[in-house]
């Protein structure tokens, strides 16, 4: 067994993901938000990374959850949904926690309406994610696994 210090990447949801399946499929496909979770936790159990996983239609509950993980998480996977686009208390949140953070959108936003384009968490995350659907967030756990420090 290794010594090596455990990862733990948080992953958030925001509103209206939980109905990602049903909601919009021309947009948002056909996969629910329990594949995408069973397919993270797969991919995290074979990098050794463990993760915690929340979805919530309430900017509060993300905001406590982000300010609970600071001191054991090392990155967070954030899909705020349309949080992304006002939330300036995520924003501070994600901020304050001085994380590196993956923003990722299931759908290409800058080719959806004009308020889709802007993002308010964007200046205040490592990178983001946008049009690759589920891959996205297979991607930015990658990411975080490879470059996030272990023992935070
Ligand atoms: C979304 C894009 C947002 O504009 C929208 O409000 C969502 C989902 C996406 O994953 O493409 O809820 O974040």
């Amino acid at each position: 067994m290794s010594d090596a210090p455990h990862k733990t990447i948080l992953v958030l949801h925001g509103p209206n993901l939980n109905t990602l399946g049903q909601r919009e499929p021309a947009i948002y496909g056909h996969t629910t938000l329990d594949q995408i979770n069973a397919q993270l936790r797969a991919e995290a159990d074979g990098m050794g990374v463990e993760l915690v996983i929340l979805q919530s239609n309430y900017e509060g509950a993300l905001i406590d959850q982000i300010q609970q993980s600071a001191a054991v998480a090392c990155g967070i996977i954030i899909n705020p949904g349309a949080f992304t686009h006002y939330s300036v208390a995520l924003r501070d949140a994600l901020a304050a926690a001085q994380l590196p953070a993956i923003e990722v959108h299931l759908s290409n936003v800058y080719k959806r309406e004009p308020f889709r384009h802007h993002s308010v968490v964007a200046p205040v995350v490592t990178g983001q994610i946008a049009g690759l659907g589920p891959d996205g967030y297979l991607l930015a756990l990658r990411y975080l696994a490879r470059h996030a420090a272990a023992g935070n």
